[in-house]
């Protein structure tokens, strides 16, 4: 059997930062997104035992036409024992994966890459998953994966293993620019920095409990169409996540001068009548949501700080091929 999946990232408008079980990848408070329309990961699973034999026969796993060997390969495995659980299967598997979203760069990568492995390996495997199982599935690879399988505007919900899972909500028309300010990998991974956020930020409590409010202002905000208000608590949610963040021990700081400065652009922006919001995710990078008619006034107002993309809301997960 071999299965082959499309998925894009997402960027949280309320962040997911915290989780409240780690071994069933539970967060401690719900989120929401918008789904883009570029960077897609594009993840074939090909059930052909995988490399090696016998007790040595392991996944395989080639990202961007290079074979990865690392960490990075122990995550897919364990992601796809999973799979193979509930597919009551011991094939191991071939996974070939062509990721467009610079790798590591705080742009949600991880997103759409256990987005599209889901989609691919559950169809690979013969599983029938609904949305909402195969949405839980891929949060245990990632949590921001989560909300890559309905793709569009979505929420995750926090709640239990079987609660916890996303689906697409009504929301106005909107758009996004990202701002690449530095494409490299950043220095502390997501699953780290928010165990070292929990254990030692004095203001993790604080940020859990005004982010299970603010998932309900933004729901409120989506279902009115009330794109400023949507606005307005995208930019404070980033910046209190920021904070939270910023606050452990030893520090993590993701935002550097530039990422401020574009935020302090979007400001002049919104000043001038340019409605635009700024949002960054772990690490430097600037997501600017704005409506869809001002898309392309904010890319090349902001053109200046890095390479600027514009894009809009973009599809759910969705396998493109499957063969016996
Ligand atoms: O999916 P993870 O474990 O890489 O966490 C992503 C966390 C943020 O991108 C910073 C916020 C979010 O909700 O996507």
């Amino acid at each position: 059997m071999t299965a082959t999946a499309v998925a894009h990232p997402n960027i949280a408008l309320v962040k997911y930062w915290g989780k409240a079980d780690a071994q069933l990848a539970l967060p401690a408070t719900g989120s929401v997104s918008m789904g883009l329309d570029v960077f897609p990961t594009t993840t074939t699973v090909t059930l052909d035992g995988g490399s090696g034999a016998g007790a040595e026969a392991r996944d395989a796993f080639t990202l961007n036409g290079h074979v990865v060997e690392d960490g990075a390969l122990v995550r897919v495995q364990q992601f796809l024992d999973l799979v193979r659980e509930l597919a009551g299967s011991d094939a191991r598997a071939s996974v070939v994966s062509e990721n467009t979203v610079p790798t590591g760069a705080g742009l949600a990568s991880s997103a759409s890459g256990f987005a599209a492995l889901a989609t691919a390996a559950s169809a690979a495997y013969g599983l029938d998953l609904s949305a909402r199982d195969l949405s839980r599935l891929a949060r245990r690879g990632s949590g921001s994966a989560t909300r890559s399988i309905p793709g569009g505007v979505a929420v995750w919900h926090a709640g239990d293993d079987q609660g916890s899972f996303a689906e697409p909500i009504p929301a106005p028309p909107m758009a996004m620019v990202v701002v690449t300010i530095d494409a490299g990998p950043k220095p502390i991974g997501s699953r780290e920095a928010m165990r070292r956020t929990i254990a030692t930020s004095p203001f993790y409590p604080a940020w859990v409990t005004s982010t299970t409010e603010t998932v309900g202002d933004m729901l409120d905000a989506c279902a009115a169409g009330d794109f400023t208000r949507i606005g307005e608590i995208t930019e404070s949610n980033a910046l209190r996540m920021h904070a939270t963040i910023e606050g452990a021990f030893p520090p993590i700081r993701y935002l550097n001068a530039r990422s401020v400065a574009v935020f302090d652009a979007v400001g002049e922006l919104r000043a001038a009548g340019l409605e635009a919001y700024a949002t960054a995710d772990a690490g430097p990078n600037v997501v600017v949501l704005c409506q869809p008619a001002d898309r392309s006034a904010v890319a090349t107002a902001l053109a200046s700080f890095g390479d600027v993309i514009e894009s809009g809301t973009g599809p759910a997960a969705r396998v493109l091929r499957s063969e016996e």
